[in-house]
């Protein structure tokens, strides 16, 4: 694919290219916590968003996407949001200028091989490795974490979607064989050593995204901080639902608003939940940390209400199961992939009858794949 990528960049621009791989992410567990200054478990996975760039001698912006096979061109003193893939490039270039960075015209053409719409984050993947790619090209001397906020900023405003950090900081940061303990709040981290001995990380993509995702995502984020607002009435001291407690949730929230309550008490549950999860990764206990999995599926599915009947459908097939430790929607919800953690030497016929049931139940095709964790943003060298 990078040959691929070079060739077809050197053919549009007559140029040598900088190439830059960013990944996408999973999350183990700790979904819909980082908006609410909790904790999250992801890493960075062996698929990745890999873009050409190149400086233009005047202001403008030249893009080409190889998965559309589509041209996009604007000047950069035009930027604006626009609907298509080209909407997180043109958003961090936006940020860039807004911060002051100085940033010429430049050419840039993407590919990858990461699922769009798989709630792998390729968006994220996107903005990291176009935030990468300038900061090299223009020599912007930005720090990574100062990267993670201009990805996250631009995903905001270029695709309205009000995400938390988790994302985009899981692309900078990956590190191979390591998953992130990332507390949101702090934006300390800690990289834990995953040890599946025997078992494999195994996403099942159920190939639906539902149009609804971003607007109910963006409710949810209200939901949450409308529950922190009536808490804080009585306690000031409070941010975020990182310091309430259920029992503040049953007091001040639960009176007023039933819905509320039950969407705040799930993430105060699932930080509590990834805190464990994070033991029983440290003992090697991965038995229990699929049981919590499974929990949190039931509370994203039943209590925060952000998966569907395909990721449902995907989740209770292999529940009962001996040989799947854990199963649950992963990431933002509405669709994309269930993560599985399955022993080895079951992946492949659980993989082959899932998708037969799955297609016969759903009507939908069913991908698979088997992930590997990685290394963050970086530059490659053919
Ligand atoms: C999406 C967002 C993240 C996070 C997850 C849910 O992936 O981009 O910031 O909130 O949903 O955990």
């Amino acid at each position: 694919m990078l040959v691929a990528l070079d060739k077809k960049y050197k053919e549009l621009f007559n140029q040598v290219p900088m190439l830059v791989r960013s990944p996408g992410r999973i999350n183990i567990i700790g979904e819909h916590t980082d908006y609410n200054e909790g904790f999250v478990l992801p890493a960075a996975i062996d698929k990745a968003i890999y873009v050409a760039v190149g400086q233009r001698t005047d202001n403008e912006i030249h893009l080409y996407s190889v998965d559309f096979k589509e041209a996009y061109k604007v000047a950069i003193s035009d930027l604006q949001p626009t609907e298509t893939w080209a909407t997180y490039i043109l958003g961090v270039a936006d940020q860039l200028i807004k911060r002051g960075y100085k940033i010429g015209g430049f050419n840039l053409v993407i590919d990858g091989d990461v699922p769009l719409g798989a709630g792998l984050s390729s968006s994220a993947a996107v903005e990291c490795a176009t935030v990468f790619a300038l900061k090299e090209l223009f020599a912007l001397g930005i720090d990574r974490m100062e990267m993670v906020k201009i990805a996250q900023k631009a995903e905001h405003e270029y695709a309205g979607v009000m995400c938390g950090i988790m994302d985009q900081f899981a692309s900078m940061f990956g590190k191979k064989d390591h998953v992130i303990k990332l507390d949101c709040r702090s934006l300390e981290y800690e990289y834990m050593p995953l040890k599946l001995d025997g078992y494999k990380l195994v996403l099942f993509n159920s190939n639906v995204k539902h149009s609804l995702a971003s607007t109910e995502y963006n409710t949810r984020r209200q939901q949450c901080e409308q529950g922190v607002a009536w808490v804080k009435e009585h306690h000031p001291h409070v941010n975020s639902l990182r310091d309430v407690s259920i029992q503040m949730l049953q007091q001040y929230v639960l009176p007023k608003d039933e819905l509320v309550f039950t969407r705040c008490k799930f993430v105060v549950e699932e930080i509590q939940r990834l805190l464990t999860a994070c033991e029983d990764l440290q003992k090697g206990d991965i038995v229990s940390l699929g049981k919590k999995m499974f929990a949190t599926h039931e509370g994203l599915s039943k209590e925060y209400e952000v998966s569907c009947e395909e990721l449902d459908y995907l989740v209770n097939a292999v529940k009962h199961n001996p040989a799947v430790l854990g199963a649950r929607v992963m990431g933002g919800g509405f669709g994309g992939c269930t993560i599985n953690i399955i022993r080895e030497d079951a992946v492949e016929g659980i993989v082959e009858k899932l998708a037969i049931s799955y297609k016969a139940a759903m009507g939908l095709h069913l991908s698979s794949y088997s992930v590997q964790t990685d290394d963050g943003t970086s530059i490659v060298y053919l």
